[in-house]
């Protein structure tokens, strides 16, 4: 399978790249995702992203399966000793900063256990502290379990965007206190949720059906880690963990979001309700990225599941469609280290791209959904990436992307890596998680 996207692209091609991007901001026709969607930007506004796939540059991938002395990788023993610790150490130096290596001085504390959503869910809610000063950083971990189970179940873990409560309008959730980012649609007022916060994102948590289809969920706040935003990391976890924080590989936002997974997990793998074998990690776009990043570094997670992660998660930086590498850093610095900020209108120089993080994942099962309208995420590139981590998985003699080419809309494919590409835009709708179970159907039930 080439690494390259094709052999030449005309330099006329490349050359009209910057006039053409001009001439979309004169004519407000190109770029108009440039993050409306956001509220947290900081850079500058004068990006315009490429939509024009005969304008992406010419590029090369890095192969997975080549170590940094050269040699080709051929068993999954060299892989597991060599190939991956590489790759895992590439995208500490050189795109999420390092991660604090245990052991942690967390604690937990089971705060409810009781039957809820009119009886068809146990609900707990599990407090973690996520360092050894009790007035530190913790967070809630929200799990809706089906009380008609009758052993273990397989279990969902997703971080969230604007605290538990608003997952469902289940009264009974703890209201988060903490810092959120503003959005009047939601009901967070100054930075904090409010009662008009419950149920306030419920579209994207088909509680109920996930527990029909016999799973359950687990979610916890993402800012009770990190709080979103670029402060210095003088807030969430990062100033408990000063031996990896500063300097060129600075433990990062998403590297700290990815963390707290694996800490959930920490208290998921002893829950007798949660079948531990069973536990899969799911994130949405930032959140997708940090999720990928959880699923690559910590292999208790069963299957790993993208949805919409675009730039900096599933989708290849070297095809610079959509957001790219410079933009993201520019408006959020501190979800990637200081050493990602080389690579923007650089991505040839990376040393790793998307396909990489994913092929980390491998044997795993791993799932990466788009949507055809989000653009910005670069769904073919998020594509792209799942095939290129093929070989990987095709190295543990597990079934790679079953097509060569990007299929059609509405149409999931599923071998050991799956993919889909669905109608609609930047979000998480019923259909993406009746694929996520579809998914964990076949691999888990199969
Ligand atoms: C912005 C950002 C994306 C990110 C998204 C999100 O649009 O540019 O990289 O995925 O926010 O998390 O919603």
């Amino acid at each position: 399978m080439p690494l390259s996207n094709r052999s030449t692209l005309s330099r006329t091609a490349r050359s009209t790249r910057l006039s053409t991007v001009i001439v979309c901001i004169l004519v407000l026709a190109c770029g108009s995702e440039a993050d409306t969607r956001d509220a947290t930007t900081s850079g500058s506004d004068d990006f315009a992203a490429n939509y024009d796939e005969a304008l992406i540059p010419d590029y090369t991938l890095p192969d997975p399966l080549v170590s940094l002395s050269g040699a080709h990788v051929t068993d999954v023993d060299t892989w597991r000793t060599v190939r991956r610790p590489e790759i895992l150490a590439s995208y500490e130096q050189h795109v999420f900063g390092e991660t604090p290596k245990g052991p942690f001085e967390t604690s937990t504390e089971v705060l409810s256990a009781e039957p809820a959503l009119a009886g068809v869910a146990i609900r707990k809610e599990v407090r973690v502290q996520l360092t050894a000063d009790p007035a530190g950083p913790a967070f809630i971990i929200l799990l809706y379990l089906p009380n008609s189970a009758s052993g273990p179940t397989p279990t969902f873990l997703a971080l969230n965007f604007y605290g538990n409560a608003s997952v469902h309008a289940d009264p009974d959730i703890t209201l988060s206190a903490e810092w959120m980012r503003q959005n009047d649609d939601f009901g967070i007022v100054d930075n904090r949720a409010t009662e008009a916060t419950r149920g306030a994102r419920s579209s994207r948590w088909p509680v109920e059906r996930i527990l029909e289809r016999g799973y359950g969920l687990a979610t916890l706040y993402y800012g009770d880690i990190d709080p979103d935003y670029d402060d210095g990391f003088e807030n969430g976890v990062h100033p408990y963990f000063n031996d990896v924080v500063g300097g060129p590989n600075s433990w990062s936002s998403i590297g700290a979001w990815s963390w707290g997974l694996s800490r959930a997990m920490d208290y998921l793998v002893t829950d007798a309700d949660v079948d531990p074998d069973q536990v899969m990690v799911m994130g949405h776009s930032r959140l997708g990225k940090a999720a990928l990043w959880a699923g690559a570094q910590d292999e208790r997670f069963a299957i790993v599941i993208s949805n919409d992660s675009g730039a900096g998660g599933a989708a290849l930086s070297r095809r610079a469609y959509g957001e790219t590498v410079a933009r993201i850093n520019d408006v959020f610095p501190h979800w990637f280290n200081p050493v990602f900020k080389r690579y923007g209108e650089n991505e040839s120089e990376l040393p790793v791209d998307q396909h990489m993080l994913l092929s980390l994942v491998a044997p795993r099962p791993l799932y990466v959904a788009s949507a055809i309208e989000d653009r910005w995420a670069d769904p073919r590139g998020e594509f792209l990436s799942a095939r290129h981590a093929g070989p990987v998985y095709q190295l543990f003699g597990e079934d790679p992307l079953p097509v060569e080419e990007w299929p059609d809309v509405g149409t999931p494919v599923m071998g050991t890596v799956g993919y889909h590409v669905r109608a609609g835009g930047h979000d998480v709708l019923p259909y993406d998680w009746e694929r996520f179970m579809d998914f964990a159907d076949k691999h888990l039930r199969g």
